[in-house]
């Protein structure tokens, strides 16, 4: 007998005859109509006219269908393997196995299409689980499918200037050992959003996020900002006109040099400071040590720390000052004022400057709830304060009312702990502590010598809160 015949007369004879099963035919069944869903939806998939964003659907389709698909092709075992010690327990097991007849063309092809059907169960298996690994990298997965836990930073990345970076790009990074650290952590994450244990607000800093060097500088080079960048605020006050003002800072942004010198904000701290930090959210700085070019140390202690050298030593990279890349969240006042320096709300509208702040200030439990008290306070604050402006103005008072509902729910997210003021931003020292975490004329060497905190080491003040700064006319800048 050929080779191929004697595997079908010893196997294939037993195999047929236990197979023939409830459960095994349900599995059966099952693996081949995950198997033809899974396949149409990726020849559509690939052609182009899937169409669908739906993150749920990209769910079915990554993770349940697959799933579906080898639940079938383990329940044709299962069945085998029950039938078998059923009829084993009762004896029945047949000496000879029913006579299958190869010489039947029929029967044989039929055996071949289980071979070949076998072969396709491997490879489709093997797609779907590259599919899923694909599609777990995806930002729409990490983003908006565990939409609940992740909605703050989804949020704030949409619309940051990394809005077309993939999430793995700065959270996993290339590496075959990054890689498996990331599923682990992944399949432990995916698991808490599905018995909904995960941590609200979810931590930060993030404790294993891959070193700045390896994941910012694959894009940005710090040596490239070469010079000074110009940064116009405008603010308003809480009077009836709104008034405003301007501020004008030329920041000393620095790099390296034509000669090769590392200078400016960019330039000073790469690669040769550590620091000790008391907190888990690195705000509190008790010790701060410099490598000089000698080799030497020079270490600045805080007057105010108690045990300077306690605490998560870390060596300060880019994620120290730029800590809400791709997820800021605004402080209220520079969100309204940025806002209101675009347009909406309107300064056209009295008080709205003061009574923008409160509302969106105020305590509400859901977004939705404060979407609908932001909305009636402006109304009803317009309809009995000032019903002349509110019948004559409508438009601007509903353009308003959408806008301060857009800077609440991007930046407060109730349902996950994400308040104002939770996750500070550490670039500057206006809305946050930032920059004076050392800068704060407090932490001092041996010698009496502190961090600097003249202002003109960081920035020219050209302008602070000048109504209509005379070099704004100069350069043009309305
Ligand atoms: C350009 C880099 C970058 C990209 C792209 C990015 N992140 Fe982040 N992410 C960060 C940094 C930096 C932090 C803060 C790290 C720290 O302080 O240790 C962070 C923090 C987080 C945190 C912790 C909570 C918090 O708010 O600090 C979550 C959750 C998170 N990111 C999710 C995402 C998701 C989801 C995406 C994609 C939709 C994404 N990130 C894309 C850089 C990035
Ligand atoms: C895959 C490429 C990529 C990676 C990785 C990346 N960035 Fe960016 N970054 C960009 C692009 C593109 C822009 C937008 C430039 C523009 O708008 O001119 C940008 C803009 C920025 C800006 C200026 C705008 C802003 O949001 O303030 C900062 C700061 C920044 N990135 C910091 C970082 C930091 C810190 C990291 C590492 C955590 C990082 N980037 C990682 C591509 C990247
Ligand atoms: C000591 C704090 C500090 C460190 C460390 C730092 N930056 Fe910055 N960076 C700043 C400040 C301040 C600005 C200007 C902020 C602004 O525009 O409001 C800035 C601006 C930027 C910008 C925008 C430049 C532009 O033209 O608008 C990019 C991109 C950037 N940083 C990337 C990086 C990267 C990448 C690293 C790490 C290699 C890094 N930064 C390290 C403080 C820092
Ligand atoms: C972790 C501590 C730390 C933080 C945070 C920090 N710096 Fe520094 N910075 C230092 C140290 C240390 C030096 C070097 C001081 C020295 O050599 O005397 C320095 C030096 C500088 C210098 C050069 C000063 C000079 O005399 O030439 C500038 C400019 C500067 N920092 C800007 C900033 C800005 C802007 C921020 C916030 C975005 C910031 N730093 C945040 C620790 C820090
Ligand atoms: C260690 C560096 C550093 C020092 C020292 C420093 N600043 Fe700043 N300052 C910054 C940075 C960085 C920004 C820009 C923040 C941003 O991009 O929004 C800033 C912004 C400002 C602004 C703009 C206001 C705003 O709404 O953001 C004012 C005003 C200001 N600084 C005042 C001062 C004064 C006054 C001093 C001296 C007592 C001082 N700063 C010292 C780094 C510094």
């Amino acid at each position: 007998m050929s080779q191929p015949n004697q595997f079908k007369e010893h196997w294939l004879r037993p195999l047929l005859f236990f197979g023939n099963n409830t459960i095994s035919l349900i599995g059966g069944a099952l693996t081949s109509a995950s198997a033809i869903l899974l396949i149409g939806f990726w020849v559509i998939d690939t052609i182009g006219h899937g169409g669908s964003n739906n993150p749920y659907l990209g769910l079915v389709l990554t993770f349940a269908l697959p799933a579906l698909f080898v639940v079938g092709l383990l329940l044709i075992p299962v069945g085998i393997f029950l039938r078998r010690s059923e009829l084993k327990k009762a004896g029945k097991i047949p000496s000879v196995f029913p006579q299958i007849d190869l010489r039947d063309p029929i029967f044989r092809h039929g055996i071949d299409f289980v071979l070949v059907a076998t072969f396709l169960n491997v490879v489709i298996v093997g797609t779907a689980s590259y599919r899923a690994v694909d599609h777990m990298d995806s930002a729409e997965f990490c983003g908006a499918t565990c939409h609940v836990a992740m909605g703050p930073e989804w949020t704030a990345y949409k619309v940051s200037s990394h809005s077309h970076v993939p999430c793995v790009s700065c959270h996993i990074g290339s590496g075959v050992q990054s890689f498996v650290e990331a599923k682990v952590n992944g399949t432990k994450q995916l698991v808490e959003v599905a018995l909904n244990t995960f941590p609200r607000p979810i931590e930060s800093p993030v404790k294993n996020l891959r070193p700045a060097r390896d994941i910012c500088e694959g894009c940005h080079t710090p040596a490239k900002f070469i010079g000074e960048k110009l940064i116009v605020k405008t603010s308003y006050s809480d009077d009836e006109k709104n008034s405003s003002t301007r501020t004008l800072v030329l920041l000393h942004l620095g790099g390296r040099d034509s000669l090769s010198h590392l200078t400016g904000i960019h330039g000073v701290h790469l690669g040769h400071i550590e620091y000790v930090s008391s907190d888990e959210k690195r705000q509190t700085i008790s010790m701060v040590s410099k490598r000089n070019e000698d080799g030497s140390f020079t270490d600045f202690v805080s007057s105010d720390a108690k045990n300077p050298t306690v605490g998560a030593r870390r060596v300060m990279d880019c994620i120290d000052c730029h800590n809400r890349a791709s997820h800021t969240f605004q402080d209220p006042g520079e969100a309204l004022n940025r806002a209101m320096a675009e347009g909406a709300p309107s300064a056209s509208l009295p008080f709205i400057h003061k009574k923008g702040m409160e509302l969106i200030k105020g305590t509400y439990k859901t977004q939705a709830e404060a979407a609908d008290k932001i909305t009636s306070g402006l109304n009803d604050f317009y309809r009995t304060s000032y019903p002349a402006v509110y019948s004559s103005e409508r438009a601007y008072v509903d353009q308003a009312a959408k806008a301060l509902v857009a800077i609440y729910s991007t930046n407060v997210f109730p349902e996950m702990g994400v308040t104002w003021g939770l996750h500070p931003n550490n670039v500057g020292h206006t809305t946050s502590t930032g920059c004076f975490r050392c800068h704060d004329g407090s932490h001092m060497d041996k010698k009496g010598n502190a961090i600097t905190q003249d202002c003109s080491t960081c920035h020219n003040l050209l302008a602070v809160d000048d109504v209509n700064p005379k070099l704004l006319v100069d350069l043009g800048i309305k």
